[in-house]
């Protein structure tokens, strides 16, 4: 099974290979970091065009690096929410005109979904039901993974998803675009107990996120700071990661508790790719007896790999979609999950 995958919800133009024995056979990500610095976030209609000139282009390179041709292709699976719904609409178009013009089926994935299988991909080991962390700009969620489309939300944010308050840090602190990446090197570097830094919902009987409060007085501890040098930045930096990942070792325990037929700890989401996230999850699953998987770091933020990966799990259990499948901007993982305060606007 050879299936062509399609990313286009947000900043990164992507386009995979992948076979159903998971192999990546040839993927392309171009990033539009660039094109977004000078507004020091995404721009959604810089985005959709950026994504309408690459695409095709980059279709065609990667069948080429595959060595294959499209008509070898057995379905074509893009991205059909949730995300900015401009740079959506140009991947899911540019998948049902392929689909159609090969007499191949289409499959509409849910980016989220992408995310949730894309350690299946990497570890052949890992069964359902799991645990999932999916922590990326737009989601900070704990899901019970009992199969392909099978989900049930345990918990989410009724604020900020975290890669937001990741971003929003870097742009307090003057580190710059994208914000995740910046936060961590300058974490490395800094004292994480110079600053005390609120823990939002640490303990909390209830088991969801929140961020907004420990973003706020980042901003409230670096407006306060005299000279604001470097050392500053990595020491609030540091202090502002330690926080967040207590944070989400005191709400995944909470969520082990409320789901005991998980065997492993998954992580997913540009989030996932934190060092210090990633060696935090791993002590915890170690305490509890699971074991913890997390993909490699050019799969935990967005990808076509684990777009076309989905594809392969969903097309094998014939899970097809028509050609008149909608974009999507907001779809959750787990419709029936009750709204949450404070959380209505987040799929
Ligand atoms: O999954 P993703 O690539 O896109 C969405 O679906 O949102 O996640 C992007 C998010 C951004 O907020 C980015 O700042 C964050 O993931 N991120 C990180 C790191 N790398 C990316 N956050 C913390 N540490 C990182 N190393
Ligand atoms: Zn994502």
């Amino acid at each position: 099974m050879l299936v062509l995958g399609i990313e286009s919800s947000c900043d990164e133009t992507a386009v995979a290979l992948v076979s159903g024995d998971r192999t990546i056979m040839a993927q392309r990500i171009a990033s539009q970091d660039d094109a977004h610095r000078p507004f020091g976030g995404v721009v959604p209609e810089l985005a959709a065009r950026a994504h309408a000139e690459r695409l095709t282009p980059m279709v065609a390179e990667v069948l080429a690096m595959g060595g294959v041709r499209l008509k070898d292709v057995d379905a074509i699976a893009a991205t059909a929410g949730p995300g900015l719904i401009g740079g959506v609409m140009v991947g899911l178009v540019t998948g049902k005109a392929l689909a159609w013009a090969a007499h191949r089926p289409l499959l509409a994935i849910n980016h989220l979904e992408g995310h949730a299988l894309s350690p299946r991909l990497v570890d052949p080991e890992l069964e359902f039901p799991y645990l999932l962390l999916l922590v990326s700009g737009g989601h900070c969620q704990l899901l019970g993974v009992e199969g392909v489309g099978r989900y049930r939300r345990l918990a989410t944010t009724i604020d900020d998803a975290i890669g937001e308050a990741f971003d929003k840090t870097a742009k307090i602190l003057g580190l710059g675009f994208p914000g995740g990446p910046a936060v961590e090197r300058a974490a490395v570097r800094g004292n994480a107990r110079r600053f005390a830094l609120p823990r939002p919902l640490l303990g909390s009987d209830e088991p969801h996120f929140s961020f907004a409060g420990l973003k706020s007085a980042v901003l409230r501890q670096w407006q306060a700071l005299p000279d604001k040098n470097d050392v500053d930045r990595d020491d609030l930096a540091a202090a502002f990661q330690a926080a967040a990942t207590d944070c989400l070792v005191d709400r995944t325990l909470r969520s082990v508790a409320a789901f005991p037929q998980a065997t492993a700890l998954v992580v997913a989401g540009g989030v996932a790719s934190n060092q210090h996230i990633r060696g935090a999850l791993a002590g915890l699953a170690a305490k509890r007896g699971l074991a913890f998987v997390a993909p490699p770091l050019s799969l935990c933020t967005d990808n076509a790999a684990m777009i076309a990966w989905a594809g392969c799990e969903r097309f094998a259990l014939g899970l097809i979609d028509s050609l008149d499948a909608p974009a999507r901007p907001r779809w959750p993982l787990d419709p029936g999950a009750e709204a949450v305060r404070g959380a209505g606007v987040r799929a």
